[in-house]
């Protein structure tokens, strides 16, 4: 039975963070060394993660989604899919990746139970993809996708951030993927970060609004029709450009805050579960769990979250989260 929180919204969307390290480094989520990892019995086992799912799902969460970090970076990670694959109740599991190592996982994933991926995806200039991601190879992430698609871990969206003088001028190179390869694109609006201001750069100026990003597209491609996507629509607002396989979404946490339709909760990959990406409200479900808790005790706090969920997030009041970097999070 699904749960309603104070506000009327009902919670049926659990995205669990599995890990804070990642194998990029892109420059707007973390620093440059990366953020600083966690001992590794901080970090929830697989068996805690498991029985805060079962409890979930028998709240009426339904849809889960494996974030980090990069969850592909965590060793086993098909084991954890193949055990929630199997708890009664959730019928859409997916994933959240950079796709550098999808090429080599997909097969395996699908396996185990996997339903679908989003990948993360800025640029598709080699030397760019490079730079952002500190790291990263534009490649490995293109065979990652190739590979998903074959691998039937469909529909496959990316995601992309856009921030003005880093990418905002790929946007129409970005929105013809989806009609030369059926690619689904989301535009996010960026959400900058104070625990990462880069010195000498005013990020918030580097905002790009979707609507901005809309009217690029149109301009050079033709107009948006309002368009549907058949599983995982999130909080996004979908179109087609005249002719195309794919479509193209935006996801606007500034311009136009969507808290009114969220539906979810995050679990840290430390074992707390986050009220709202954007505010540092947490409860923790590690100590209880280690102190030996029941799905039904887990249950309780589970519901204790979804009443104290609060209503919106204040992004454009500046207020900031202070806590964990949205890497951290999961997005
Ligand atoms: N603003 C918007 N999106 C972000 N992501 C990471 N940091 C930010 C940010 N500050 C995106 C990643 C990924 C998703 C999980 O969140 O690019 O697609
Ligand atoms: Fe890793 Fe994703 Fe952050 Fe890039 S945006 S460093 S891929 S977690």
């Amino acid at each position: 039975m699904t749960r309603f929180d104070a506000y009327h919204r009902p919670i049926n969307y659990l995205r669990i963070s599995v890990t804070d390290r990642c194998n990029l480094r892109c420059i707007y989520c973390m620093p440059p060394e990366g953020v600083p990892s966690r001992a590794h019995d901080e970090i929830l086992r697989y068996e805690e993660i498991e029985i805060i799912a079962r409890a979930a799902a028998g709240l009426g969460i339904h849809k889960v989604r494996l974030t980090g970090g990069e969850p592909l970076a965590r060793l086993g990670i098909a084991d954890l899919v193949r055990a929630l694959a199997r708890i009664p109740g959730i019928d859409d599991l997916s994933m959240t990746t950079n796709g550098v190592l999808l090429a080599r996982y997909a097969d395996e994933l699908v396996a185990a139970g996997l339903q679908r991926v989003n990948v993360s995806l800025d640029t598709l200039r080699p030397a760019r993809f490079a730079a952002i991601t500190r790291r990263g190879r534009l490649a490995d992430v293109l065979l990652g996708i190739e590979a998903a698609r074959r691998a039937g871990l469909e529909p496959i969206k990316i995601n992309t951030v856009v921030i003005r003088g880093i990418n905002d001028d790929e946007v129409i190179d970005l929105a013809r993927k989806t009609m030369d390869d059926g690619w689904n694109l989301r535009f996010i609006e960026w959400m900058p970060e104070r625990t990462l201001a880069l010195e000498g750069v005013d990020w918030c100026e580097q905002t790009v609004a979707a609507s901005e990003v809309r009217a690029q597209i149109e301009a050079a491609l033709g107009t948006l029709e309002p368009a549907k996507l058949s599983a995982g629509a999130g909080p996004a607002r979908y179109y087609r450009l005249p002719g195309a396989k794919g479509t193209i979404g935006f996801i606007t946490p500034i311009s136009e805050h969507f808290c009114g339709e969220c539906n979810r909760l995050r679990l840290t990959a430390d074992g707390q579960l986050r009220l709202c990406l954007l505010s540092d409200q947490e409860i923790d479900l590690r100590t209880p769990l280690r102190q030996g808790a029941s799905v039904e005790q887990i249950s309780a706090l589970l519901l204790e979250a979804i009443a104290r969920k609060p209503q919106r997030h204040h992004l454009d009041e500046r207020q900031d989260v202070e806590k964990r970097t949205m890497a951290q999070i999961g997005g």
